[in-house]
């Protein structure tokens, strides 16, 4: 296994920050301003090593209108057919087009990853960090397509591909909450694949707080709304709070972001045995909105949903966050009970 050391010089950094630049674009391939010919284009100038073939199957699937970052299991397997590759070979391959959905505006350092859910199917992250806001509300890459494993109900993950380094410490504790056995297996371009044990040796795992399993697979909890009306987007964030991981605070938070096209996306709040690489139910539900390359401006309600009396409230964090990215907006917050 190896030591997962990476050449982090000054030109490999400006190298990462270029094409995450020259690839901003992409990001918003979904949105009507981008015509099916510039779509291809970008895929090309993005994806150089994949086919022709794989990058018209890649298109398809991106213009899913249905699309937030989840590439489903049979089309990776016709993929790496068409590749005549390894799905880790795959992950790798499409590291660059996971970058592309990096918003990084305080360090403009783009971040890509690619998870492996138990179903076979793959899931895109980048790294988001909150415009003017503190340091400690980013969303790093690897939690950003971890989440998405998670909203999509994996019942675990096997591997995890990442460009822009190897996964910080706080990425490795996110790591070992979704998988305490340590089983990952850290794919990183050109270096040996290393398991998430061999990289964060004596970890400080959910039993410390004697959580007796990780975050996946989901254990439901049965909520009900205690006020506002049960229209889709109130529904759709208490189904997210029923699907979140709170073992530690036992303050279970989701949250749902309606867009102006009508699309709502979903986020649930997801702990940490060390408390702060926890993600908030709105991080969680920005991930899934950015993967679906919509941007910040098609946000057009949030419904926060948490529980009465419970031991800490999302409402504050959410409402900041919030305020950061859409300033004409309330956040509409409705309370559950068990
Ligand atoms: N970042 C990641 O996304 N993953 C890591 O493991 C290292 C750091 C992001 C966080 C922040 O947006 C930027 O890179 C600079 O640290
Ligand atoms: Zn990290």
């Amino acid at each position: 296994m190896g030591s997962l050391s990476v050449d982090n010089g000054i030109s490999r950094r400006i190298a990462i920050t270029r094409l995450g630049a020259s690839a901003l674009g992409l990001a918003f391939m979904n949105s009507s301003q981008f015509t099916p010919e510039i779509k291809d284009e970008a895929l090309r100038s993005q994806l150089p090593t994949l086919n022709q073939r794989s990058r018209t199957l890649l298109s398809q699937v991106l213009q899913d209108p249905n699309f937030s970052g989840r590439i489903s299991a049979s089309a990776v397997e016709t993929l790496a057919k068409s590749e005549n590759a390894s799905v880790d070979d795959l992950m790798l391959g499409l590291l660059p087009l996971a970058q592309t959905y990096s918003r990084a505006p305080i360090s403009n350092f783009f971040v890509g990853v690619v998870v492996r859910g138990a179903s076979g199917n793959l899931y895109l992250g980048a790294n988001i960090e909150i415009p003017g806001q503190c340091l400690g509300f980013a969303v790093h890459a690897e939690q950003a397509a971890l989440s998405n494993a998670y909203m999509n109900a994996e019942q675990s993950v096997t591997s995890l591909a990442v460009v822009g380094g190897a996964p910080c410490g706080h990425c490795r504790q996110f790591m070992e909450e979704i998988s305490p056995s340590g089983e990952i297996l850290i794919l990183i371009p050109n270096h040996p694949p290393a398991k998430l044990a061999s990289i964060l040796p004596a970890a400080f795992g959910p039993a410390a707080l004697g959580a007796t399993q990780g975050a996946l697979p989901i254990r439901k909890v049965n909520l009900a709304l205690s006020g506002g009306a049960p229209d889709a987007l109130n529904n759709a964030a208490l189904d997210a709070a029923c699907m979140s991981y709170a073992p530690y605070s036992k303050s279970p938070a989701g949250v749902a972001i309606r867009t102006t096209g009508g699309r709502i996306f979903q986020g649930s709040y997801i702990e940490n045995v060390a408390f702060n690489p926890s993600l908030s139910p709105l991080q969680t539900a920005l991930v899934q909105l950015i993967a679906a390359g919509q941007a910040y401006s098609a946000i057009s309600a949030v419904t926060l949903v948490e529980m009465q009396g419970s031991k800490i409230s999302q409402r504050a964090v959410t409402e900041t966050v919030l305020a950061a990215l859409a300033t004409q907006l309330r956040l509409n917050v409705v309370l559950a009970k068990a």
